[in-house]
Parts: structure tokens; C-alpha cells; sequence
């Protein structure tokens, strides 16, 4: 990506903004209704670049899907057994697909860009092949082989609480013999049991375990709620620079409003309203004048229910007086970049004083940020992060600023314009 842009701090926050639909419902919502037996129809879909990923592996896997704006059509059922699969940026996608592929006749690739190439699937393909898949890789990463069919259940317990981890292993369930349970320690992101469900798989839900049976998915009829981490970027902004503001229809799933948690634990005048119920309900989120917010510490179990606005989070940090400190999040650093590293650098590229630690980041704020070069280093929260720090402080150049559209196409001008 060699795109800039230049933010300016003398942006007003909106009274009212729309949040864009949710990129992990989305992503689940295609590959599940492009598996189902007939005729799904998913409202509000993200048409970001990773569910665009998504879109195009289910289609080259057989699936018909009509996009007319943000509504998809999805006519499901049986995939083909062959398939060269590229999934982008998008880990999600790639581990979703090799749970689902691994328990599937045929032979399939499955790969990415280079950033995902860069990235771990060890943390799925063991599991899977635990369960009788036969996968060749990289050294445990993309591009790799796998050759599906003939699963048994497991009993599996993630060394490292993820939802992907957690989703792959279901998907694999679903064509698994007995059956196949994952246990985590901290509840992450439930997505993939909830839209399993909605679509009649056999699922059972125990504390931190979740269990899957065989199971067929029958189509439905998915609405997707507003994306809870990219409303963490105007709600940072808006609390960085005092002002209020109503952030519409965001998802409010117990497993995805963890930061909102902490910035009410912090002091931050935050109110769901106009609620709407159900397994993914969703709130407009209204913002009011907080005053001084404290420092914040981000340790242990809360580190699973924050780990995609850790880097926003920092932003805001930065215009709290006191020490912010993120420790054992280093799931961090396997992100999209070195989310550690590439937090603090854009942050002190903008004048901030902080510094990494081998597991997180420590964030001494309350001092004047200063205009400056930042580098997204291709990752599409960082570019959002540097933003908002930018907006609330003195601006910003960003460079490589376009990867955004890897989750919030419209980011920039929603937000920073
Ligand atoms: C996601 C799970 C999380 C999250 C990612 C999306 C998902 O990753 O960071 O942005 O859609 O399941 P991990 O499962 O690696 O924690």
C-alpha cells in the first residue's frame, strides 16, 4: 500500500456517526451460508476487503453469491473438491476455511498476502490433524495443503483463548465423527456457535466449552450488527477531545464491548441506547463530556476481550494523564503486524512518550503530541489508531493509510473528514 493521508486536528467530533457492519459476522456469515443446503440472504454485510477475500473463496469453492450494495444473496450447498484458495489479509478467512475444508472430501490450497503468509496456522492445523486431517505447510504457515474428509471428534483445549482457533476446530466438528468440544480459558468472540446455531447444527454450550456434532446448516436469513472494535475509534476520539457523540447500531455482543468495559472503568461516560435483543443485539452507544479519564491496565484475562483496540486504547492513552500499561499481549505481536512494535512506533512518530515492553506497552500520557510521518506498516488498525491520535492531537501524515479498507473502507471519511 503507498497511499497517504493527511489528518487534520482541527476536525470537530460528529454529533452522530454510522458504524460499518461487522467484519467478523460477515466473514462467518459467507462461508457458513455458502455451505448451507439453499438460498441465503445476508443484510448489512461488510464489503470490506477481508469479507471480499471471503467472498471470492466461497465462490471459487462453488458457491453463487449476488451482491446488490450491501445485500448477499447466498445459494449454499455442496462444494466442490478441489480448490486454490486465496484469502488476502484475511486470517479469519483462512482459518475459518481450513477448520471447514478439513473435514471435507477433496484436496485443497489455501493462501494469503504476505502478511498472512507471515502469519501462525500451526494453532489450527494441529488441532485438525490431531483430528485426521493431512495438512502440509510452510513451516506451520500459508500457503498450504490440506486433504480433508474422515474426522473424529476431539476433545481440545486452546493453549491460547481465540476465537479463530475455536471457530476452525468447529467447523472441522461439523463433519467430524462423535464429538468435537473446545475448551478456552478466557470466552472469546462467539460468533461462530451463535450463526451455528441460527442454522440447526447441534451445539451445546457449557461454561467455556463449546461442543459440536455432525451436522448439516440449513440456509437463513442473517442482519448484520454494526462492527463494536471499529466503533472504538470514533469513541476514542471522542473522548480525547471531551466532546460527545452517538455512535448508530453497534453490536453489542458481551464477548466484543470488553474495551467499553474499561473505558467506564476509567471514567468514561458511555450509555448503550435504544437496545435492540437477541443473540447479537445491538445499541446505538452514546458518548458523553467525561472530564479527565484515568490510566488504564490491560493484563491477563482481559487481554482476549480487548486485543483488537489495544492499539486505539494506546491512542487514547496518550491524552490520559498518568501511566497506561498493556502487559501479556503478546498475541499482539502475530497480528496483521507486530501490533507491539508498530503501536509504539506510529504513536512516538506523533511525539508520544511510550515504550514496548517483550509483552506490552507502557504509555506515560498527558504530554502534547506533535504533527508527524506516521507509517501504518500495512495494517489497518494502526492506521485508524494513528488517526485518532492525530485528530485529538497536532495531526498526521499517515502513509499507507488506503489499508484501511481491510475492515473500514469508509473510515476516513467517516471519522477524521
Ligand atoms: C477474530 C478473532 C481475533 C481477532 C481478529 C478477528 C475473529 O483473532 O483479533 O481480528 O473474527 O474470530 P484471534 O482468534 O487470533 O484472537
Amino acid at each position: 500500500m503507498t497511499s497517504a493521508r493527511t489528518v487534520s486536528s482541527i476536525i470537530d467530533v460528529k454529533r452522530n456517526y454510522a458504524c460499518p457492519p461487522d467484519k467478523s459476522i460477515s466473514v462467518r456469515a459467507v462461508i457458513l451460508c455458502g455451505c448451507a443446503d439453499g438460498i441465503s440472504v445476508v443484510e448489512n454485510l461488510s464489503l470490506c476487503d477481508d469479507v471480499m477475500s471471503a467472498v471470492d473463496c466461497m465462490r471459487r469453492l462453488g458457491a453463487k453469491i449476488e451482491l446488490d450494495g450491501n445485500t448477499a444473496v447466498i445459494h449454499g450447498g455442496k462444494l466442490k473438491k478441489c480448490a486454490k484458495l486465496d484469502c488476502g489479509n484475511s486470517a479469519t478467512a483462512a482459518r475459518l476455511l481450513i477448520g471447514l475444508l478439513s473435514g471435507m472430501d477433496g484436496q485443497f490450497v489455501i493462501d494469503g498476502d504476505d502478511s498472512l503468509r507471515s502469519r501462525p496456522m500451526a494453532r489450527v492445523t494441529l488441532p485438525l490433524e490431531k483430528m485426521g486431517a493431512r495438512i502440509v505447510s510452510q513451516n506451520g504457515r500459508l500457503p498450504i495443503t490440506l486433504t480433508g474428509g474422515n474426522l473424529r471428534g476431539i476433545d481440545y483445549c486452546l493453549p491460547v483463548s481465540s476465537a479463530q482457533v475455536k471457530s476452525a476446530v468447529l467447523l472441522g466438528g461439523l463433519n467430524a465423527d462423535g464429538k468435537t468440544s473446545v475448551t478456552e480459558n478466557v470466552k472469546t468472540r462467539d460468533h461462530t456457535e451463535n450463526m451455528l446455531i441460527h442454522m440447526g447444527a447441534e451445539v451445546n454450550i457449557n461454561g467455556n466449552t463449546v461442543s459440536v456434532y455432525k451436522s448439516g446448516l440449513k440456509a437463513v436469513d442473517i442482519t448484520v450488527s454494526g462492527d463494536t472494535s471499529a466503533a472504538a475509534y470514533p469513541i476514542c476520539l471522542a473522548l480525547a477531545k471531551n466532546k460527545r457523540c452517538v455512535i448508530k447500531n453497534v453490536g453489542i455482543n458481551d464477548t466484543r464491548i470488553g474495551y467499553i468495559r474499561l473505558l467506564k472503568d476509567i471514567g468514561a461516560n458511555i450509555n448503550f441506547i435504544n437496545t435492540v435483543g437477541g443473540k447479537e443485539p445491538y445499541s446505538d452507544i452514546q458518548v458523553g463530556e467525561s472530564g479527565k479519564l484515568r490510566p488504564f491496565v490491560i493484563d491477563g484475562d482481559t487481554v482476549p476481550r480487548v486485543i483488537d483496540e489495544i492499539p486505539v486504547l494506546c491512542a487514547l492513552g496518550c491524552f490520559i494523564d498518568g501511566v497506561s500499561v498493556v502487559s501479556g499481549a503478546s498475541e499482539l505481536r502475530i497480528k496483521e503486524s507486530d501490533r507491539i512494535t508498530s503501536t509504539v512506533r506510529a504513536l512516538k512518530s506523533l511525539g508520544a512518550d511510550i515504550d514496548e515492553t517483550h509483552d506490552g506497552i507502557i504509555v506515560r500520557g498527558g504530554k502534547p503530541l506533535a504533527f508527524g510521518n506516521v507509517d501504518a506498516m500495512g495494517d489497518h488498525r494502526i492506521a485508524m489508531s494513528a488517526a485518532v491520535a492525530a485528530a485529538a492531537g497536532s495531526g498526521a501524515y499517515i502513509m499507507g493509510a488506503d489499508c484501511v479498507s481491510v475492515s473500514y473502507p469508509t473510515f476516513f471519511e467517516e471519522v477524521t473528514a
